[in-house]
């Protein structure tokens, strides 16, 4: 260890975040950098490029994921992994995803300044489309590092921009010739992922950290609503069968029900009705259902009750309801010892923590599948994200990179 130990450097934090925000930047203040855009292309160009700058080592895998390596002193040991995300949703925040990597990297930075050797290696990933908002599944690099392999069908799906996702994941791999291409998965000691809130609970507390203890359960539905097109001035409603009028009583039903079990989330984010003329009975109706509940059968229960009432729904206006599960995550508990490792983190960088579940998922719902895995909170104001209005205050960016850094620092010996 050198004399002076490593400490965050608070505005080269905070100048990465702007710059970094800048790429896909919209008049109102947010991001669009949505997965394996050209935006998202350049902001893994920008980080590789800091990486080869600090002498970091840059690769990638068939799913995009990027990774940044600093070497420790004992090549033997598998490293310990940070990580988050850069693809943002259509109408992102700042903050969402970009925290943890830049945080990341300035750890890397930081330790690098101070010439601390640590004895495992400390390697930063840049997950491919956590969001799952361009490309189904959500979360897709964490997923295919964590089983080792992409799913064949996968590549032949396609965004509501009309874009191939094998050919997104191939143009976003050759715009980084540099890389060198690694085999999906690889051993690792830990994970730790450092994140903002996305809610109230540490803004309210006055709180500069969260030690994450787990993650809700999410599932997606596709449902799709078919009845018949008609005419929409001569058709008397008895004569109709209107998909639009079952999904309008289904979800009314349903967000009555949600709403009375404090735990569970229903929302419907997209919704779409074909042919989609204005004066026609839409024939079919298709839209998207997110599930979450803290407990796995809960969550099976609330799928359940969700079939119920789109099948009587569809019933009542003589129409056939269908939905699929297009994405499923089981609630995770994270480490106990990872845990306490971030809250004892925490408290060495002075700042005050509570324990609390995520709301959101995350990458490291996956990794936790390989090693032992934690997450760290910031707080962000008003608890708005996936809303380009998301804004964290910087002293608790630089705290949650402070403690990530000191994390690091035990987890990484
Ligand atoms: C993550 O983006 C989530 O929707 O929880
Ligand atoms: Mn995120
Ligand atoms: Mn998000």
């Amino acid at each position: 260890m050198s004399a002076a130990p490593p400490r965050i450097d608070a505005d080269r934090l905070l100048k990465r975040l702007d710059a970094f925000a800048a790429v896909g930047a919209t008049p109102r203040g947010g991001v669009d950098r949505q997965a394996l855009t050209v935006g998202d292309r350049e902001v893994r160009a920008m980080l590789a490029g800091l990486g080869v700058a600090r002498g970091f080592t840059v690769e990638q895998d068939a799913a995009a994921n990027l990774f940044l390596r600093r070497s420790g002193t004992d090549g033997a040991l598998p490293p310990l992994l940070l990580g988050s995300h850069l693809d943002t949703q259509p109408t992102g925040g700042r903050f969402d995803g970009a925290l943890g990597v830049l945080a990341g990297f300035e750890v890397l930075e930081a330790l690098e300044d101070a010439g601390v050797a640590t004895r495992r290696a400390v390697e930063l990933a840049v997950w491919t489309n956590e969001e799952g908002s361009r490309f189904l599944p959500g979360c897709l690099g964490s997923q295919a590092f964590a089983a080792g392999a992409l799913s064949p069908e996968w590549a032949g799906r396609h965004g509501p921009d009309g874009a191939r996702l094998g050919d997104e994941l191939a143009a976003t791999l050759d715009a980084l010739p540099g890389a060198a291409l690694r085999p999906l998965g690889r051993p690792i000691s830990a994970y730790l992922e450092l994140h903002i809130e996305q809610g109230p609970v540490l803004e309210r507390e006055g709180l500069a950290i969260g030690a994450v203890t787990g993650i809700q359960g999410t599932r997606w539905l596709e449902v799709t609503i078919t009845g018949a097109a008609a005419h929409a001035g001569t058709t008397p409603p008895a004569y109709r069968r209107d998909p639009m009028v079952a999904a309008a009583a289904a979800l009314h039903r349903l967000a009555g029900v949600m709403a009375r079990d404090g735990l569970a989330r229903l929302t419907v984010g997209r919704i779409r009705a074909e042919p989609g003329s204005i004066n026609a009975v839409p024939e079919r109706v298709v839209l998207t259902l997110d599930l979450r509940h803290p407990d796995a059968e809960a969550l099976d229960a609330i799928e359940r009750m969700v079939r119920e009432e789109l099948g009587q729904a569809a019933t009542e206006a003589r129409c056939e309801a269908s939905a699929t599960v297009v994405f499923d995550m089981a609630p995770v508990a994270f480490d106990a010892a990872m845990v306490a490792l971030v809250e004892a983190s925490a408290a060495v960088a002075g700042h005050a923590s509570r324990r609390l579940v995520s709301g959101a998922f995350h990458d490291a719902l996956f990794l936790a599948r390989l090693a032992p895995a934690a997450m760290i909170f910031v707080p962000c104001r008003d608890g708005i994200s996936h809303n380009e209005a998301e804004f964290v205050e910087p002293r608790f960016a630089v705290a949650g990179a402070e403690t990530l850094l000191e994390a690091t620092l035990r987890a990484a010996v």
